[in-house]
């Protein structure tokens, strides 16, 4: 079996947060998932995460996985030896064991998959993925001998001629389950950091005459590990950088893809072209010939086919083919709008069902409200939907037209046809095909500036 141990109770002192440096996040998702996406290796397999601060969050995150907590404090050990020991238990000496360090989210299935073939294959007691990098500073090193391996030693217990090796260890470890627990035993603090380092391991499997060995792997960008926030950035790029070239392989078209965050998982068809600083995250799906453009933000959203966005946010909301949305506008959660329906400048919609062809063009506030097809919402609409204890809903039915500046004071029903005066606050029910004017008669004074103008100039002598 397959035991996968995933360390991710670090401080994370380098991170200068609150948050645990693994629950992080790069285009929306954590550190921490994409390694256990990398590391999903089906049924003979299981995953054992090390959890520090984050325990309760990270047990909530993956009831179904194996959760150890390290607790972290003075006279506590400390380092990714002591870690890994945490999961000693669960580990059966026939066990394939892959080690993992928390912050390497770049990793590939692929990668690890060869890692642990080779691993096998060799009939090692320990393996360590190395890679080759020009600036090796921070990493723990590849020391060999006559080619052969021989242990890793970390930057600060390295000597002048040590840090000049460019071959680093990423933090993704493979043990035969027996010697790697033997082994955690011998370990010991006595270095710089005075932690008990993982690394030790293989130099003392070595040491003792067991087979170690350190695969390269050519791809170094898929093992940088994040310790900083600009780090963190840098691996944001890219893995936005390969999230989009998938995309746009698969029929998407970005215009601009440096600045469009697309969270891996998210679906969208063919021939939608995105342009502008745009974001597409959580569970979205959007249709083929849809155009998302400006400045959006597009969150847990199903969107049909032949959509327009532009400078919008959209929000747990449905909306089907051939909508028209923005400039500015805002959806907001539970926003239906059917086929063709147009939502304009400034226009916001919560909670409410809008019909086919129904068009409310700008200004307006659409709140918990069924709105039918052909409806017109005039500019300024106001869908008063809050008595200050309670929210209300309003029923607005087919080819109903609701003048500019009205206010449709919940809960109200406006029948077919219905035709609301601008400026009408709506609180009764209007009956199919009537006309409501609720506002007061306007009353014209002819010639009424001008004696403004003599009383006034009269007042001012007066003075
Ligand atoms: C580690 C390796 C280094 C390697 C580098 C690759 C050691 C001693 N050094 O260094 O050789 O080149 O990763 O990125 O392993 N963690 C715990 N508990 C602890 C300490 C750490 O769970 O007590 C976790 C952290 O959350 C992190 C991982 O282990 O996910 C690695 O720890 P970190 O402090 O980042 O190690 P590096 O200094 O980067
Ligand atoms: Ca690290």
């Amino acid at each position: 079996m397959i035991k996968t141990v995933i360390l991710a109770a670090g401080e994370g002192t380098r991170m200068k947060s609150e948050k645990s440096k693994v629950l992080h996040k790069i285009l929306n998702k954590t550190i921490l998932s994409y390694i256990i996406d990398a590391v999903n290796f089906g049924d003979d397999s299981e995953i054992i995460i090390v959890a520090g601060k984050n325990y309760y969050d990270l047990k909530n995150m993956y009831p179904e996985m194996i959760i150890k907590k390290q607790e972290i404090g003075k006279n506590i050990p400390y380092g990714t030896g002591y870690a890994t020991s945490l999961c000693i238990d669960e580990i059966k000496g026939g066990d394939t064991v892959l080690v993992l360090n928390g912050d390497i989210p770049l990793i590939k299935k692929e990668s690890i998959s060869e890692f642990l073939r080779k691993h096998k294959e060799n009939d090692d007691d320990g393996s360590v993925l190395s890679v080759k990098i020009k600036d090796p500073s921070g990493y723990g090193r590849i020391v060999r001998k006559n080619n052969e391996f021989v242990k890793i030693i970390e930057e600060k217990d390295a000597d002048e001629n040590q840090r000049k090796i460019d071959e680093i260890n990423s933090g993704i470890y493979a043990f035969k389950g027996k010697e790697l627990k033997d082994s955690l035993k011998k370990l010991n603090s006595k270095n710089k950091s005075k932690e008990l380092y993982l690394t030790d391991c293989i130099g003392i499997l070595n040491s003792e005459g067991k087979k170690v060995n350190a695969f390269e792997n050519k791809n170094y960008k898929e093992f940088f590990g994040i310790n900083n926030k600009y780090e963190l950035s840098f691996a944001n790029e890219i893995m936005r950088e390969r999230v989009n070239e998938k995309y746009m392989i698969e029929g998407v078209i970005i215009e601009n893809p440096s600045i469009t965050t697309i969270q891996p998982g998210v679906k969208i068809g063919n021939d939608t072209e995105i342009s502008g600083c745009v974001s597409i995250l959580g569970n979205t799906t959007i249709g083929k010939n849809c155009i998302i453009k400006g400045s959006c933000r597009i969150e847990n959203s199903q969107i049909g086919d032949n959509v327009i966005i532009d400078n919008s946010i959209i929000e747990e909301s449905k909306i089907e083919n051939g909508v028209d949305i923005g400039p500015f506008s805002h959806l907001r959660p539970n926003a239906m709008l059917k086929e063709n329906v147009h939502i304009g400048n400034f226009v916001e919609v919560k909670n409410s069902t809008v019909g086919e062809k129904t068009k409310a063009g700008h200004l307006a506030y659409i709140g918990d409200s069924d709105i039918g097809k052909n409806v017109n919402i005039g500019c300024g609409v106001i869908f008063v939907n809050y008595d200050g204890t309670f929210k209300h809903r309003s029923i607005v039915k087919d080819n109903a037209f609701i003048g500019s500046n009205s206010n449709i004071v919940a809960p109200v029903t406006i029948e077919n046809e219905g035709y609301i005066a601008a400026g009408s606050t709506i609180t009764e029910n209007v009956a199919k095909g009537e006309l409501s004017i609720e506002r007061s008669k306007q009353i014209n004074k002819p010639g009424y500036v001008e004696k403004k103008k003599i009383r006034d100039e009269k007042l001012k002598e007066e003075k």
